[in-house]
Parts: C-alpha cells; structure tokens; sequence
C-alpha cells in the first residue's frame, strides 16, 4: 500500500532523526500496537531498542508466548520477558473496584517495568503504541471538569516518573491504519489482525475479585469462544469478542446432580474506533454451540449469557 509504504519511510526518518545514537525502551502489552511500534522503531534504530514484555499473568491463552516468539523468533528483537503474574495476583487480593483494579495494575506495571529499565542501564526513549483515539479519549476524559470514564493505562504515567522523552510513532494512527502498518512490516496476518486487549488484561473482565483460578476459568471460556467465532468465519467482521466471568452463581443440572457454578457472559461487538460499538447479531445456533461448548468443557461454568447492549450506553468492557 502506497500511503503506509511512504508512512513507513517518513517515520523511519523522523525517529532515526529524532533518536540519533540513544537508547530506547519499550513496554510491549501483548497487544497489536506496542507490537506494531516497537517493530518500526526497531528497523529504524535496530538493536538501540529494548523491548520489555511485562508479563502480568492476566493474558489470554497462549497470547504470551506468541508475543515472545515473535520478537525473540521471527524478528530478532532484543526483548526482557518478565512473568510478574505473582505480584500482580497477590496485589489484585481483596480489590474489588474497577478503577482501582485499573489504577493498581497501572501502577505496578510501571513499577516492575521501572525496575527492569535500571537492570538493563536505562534509556533515554521511552516507546508507546499510543493511537490517535487514546490521545483524544485520554483528554475528553480528564482534561475537563467532566469525570475518569475508565483510565486507561497506556496513556501518562510512565514518561513523569521516569524522566525520559516520548517515541510514539502511531499517535495520529486509527487501529485500522495500525494493522496495514504492521501487515507493511511484515508481520504476521494472525498477530496484526487480533482483536483489541486492554492494558488490564482478564482483570477487567472478571468483575469482583480476581484470582489466578478464575482468571484460569475465564481463559479456557474465551479460547472455546474465539475458537468457535474463528471456525465460522466471523473473527474479522467483528472488533471485539470476549468472554466475562460473573462475580454471581447459579444453580444448574448436569446428569443427575445438582450445579452451583458462575456465570460467563459473552461479548462481540463491530466498531471502528471502539468509541462508538454496536452487538454483533450472531444467530441462535451459533450461540447455542458455543454455550454448550463452555458448559460442558470449562469447570466452573453452568451458564451462559449474551450480552445485547450497544455503547453507547454500555462500554465495550464490562468493567
Ligand atoms: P470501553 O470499555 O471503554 O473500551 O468501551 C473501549 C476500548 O478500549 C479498551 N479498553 C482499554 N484499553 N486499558 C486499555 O489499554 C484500559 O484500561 C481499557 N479499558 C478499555 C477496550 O478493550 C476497547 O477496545
């Protein structure tokens, strides 16, 4: 493509311009844009870029490994894989408020992140896969008398306390204009083209609290989902799919005993932006195999629900 082809070049140019022979760090997510970020940059200044992959246990199944091997394997790219999973299940214990959830997460990893940053001799870049509408939804969100919707933890933070400058080469990118320029730089149709994940992780879509074992039961639902919505064709009409594990039991059968599980709700919406997002209109049998699926091979499960509601008014989160 033409448009990113001369992206790609004009960036490579003002990051080399604007990096000359410093270092720089990058906190991979997991997620398409840090990945996309961090894959530009490192063609543009090679092995002066460190990737740091903070790993907060709170992923969805196999999506860390695909990330190391990506990096480590296909691209050869310096890269610090940290499993931090203890010390974020530890802190999450006993929280049960959504921003707070948010805001622990943020917060330590930015500390571990910090930590690693002093371990390999610092830098003085820090790289971020801000998008254009993180920019503006961080501003509406907070720059006004108007209140914190959700604080998302890609945005602010890190760049204060640690005292370095900002490379965010994808700051006036839309997610569509992300994936052609990840797809320009060669990388794999089944990384670019993977639905959005929040910075929380699996933590934001177990309202309540979160333990590793529940974060375990959430992972097994959503794989079944994404499997299904894979095998049907759907995975690329639809901007988000997942599964949430509800803080509430109910009663089911299963052969001839009596269940007491948790409920999984799921979620697919299609959207452009995630500002704005409408239900995806799966048909009954669709949904019906994928809540039998669940029921059937995930413990801890006895029910399932959709959930019908458009944002607005709802948020594509449930948390
Ligand atoms: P909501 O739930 O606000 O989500 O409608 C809009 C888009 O943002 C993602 N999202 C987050 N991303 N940190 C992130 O990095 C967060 O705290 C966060 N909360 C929501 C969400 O997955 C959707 O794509």
């Amino acid at each position: 493509d033409w448009t990113m082809a001369e992206f790609r070049k004009t960036k490579i140019e003002e990051i080399r311009e604007q990096v000359g022979d410093r270092k720089v760090i990058c906190g991979l997510s997991g997620g398409v844009d840090s990945a996309v970020a961090a894959v530009l940059i490192h063609e543009a200044i090679g092995d002066q870029l460190t990737c740091v992959f903070v790993d907060h246990g709170l992923m969805r199944m196999g999506e860390a490994e695909q990330v190391v091997s990506l990096f480590r394997g296909h691209y050869n790219i310096p890269l610090v894989h940290v499993d931090a999973s203890t010390l974020f299940l530890k802190g999450l214990e006993g929280e049960t408020d959504p921003e707070r959830k948010r805001k622990f997460i943020g917060k330590t990893f930015i500390d571990v992140f910090e930590d690693e940053a002093k371990k390999i001799g610092g830098a003085d870049f820090l790289a971020q896969g801000t998008l254009y509408p993180d920019v503006i939804e961080s501003v509406s969100f907070t720059g006004g008398p108007s209140v914190t919707i959700k604080s998302h933890h890609n945005v602010g933070g890190l760049p204060e306390r640690m005292d370095m400058k900002l490379v965010e080469p994808l700051r006036e990118l839309f997610k569509d204009e992300v994936r052609e320029l990840g797809r320009e730089l060669g990388l794999p149709e089944a990384f670019v083209g993977r639905h959005p994940f929040p910075g929380p992780g699996l933590a934001i879509r177990i309202p309540g609290e979160v333990s590793r074992e529940r974060a375990d039961i959430l992972r097994k639902a959503d794989a079944i989902y994404l499997e299904e919505i894979r095998n049907a064709g759907l995975y690329d009409a639809i901007w988000q799919a997942f599964a949430v594990l509800l803080p509430v039991k109910t009663v089911g059968v299963m052969g001839d005993g009596r269940t007491y599980d948790s409920v999984c709700a799921l979620r697919a919406v299609t959207s452009t932006d995630g500002m704005t997002a409408d239900v995806y209109p799966f048909d009954g049998q669709f949904l019906g195999r994928v809540a039998t699926r669940i029921i059937n091979e995930v413990r801890g499960i006895n029910r399932v629900v959709y959930d019908y509601t458009s944002k607005p008014p709802g948020t594509i989160e449930w948390e």
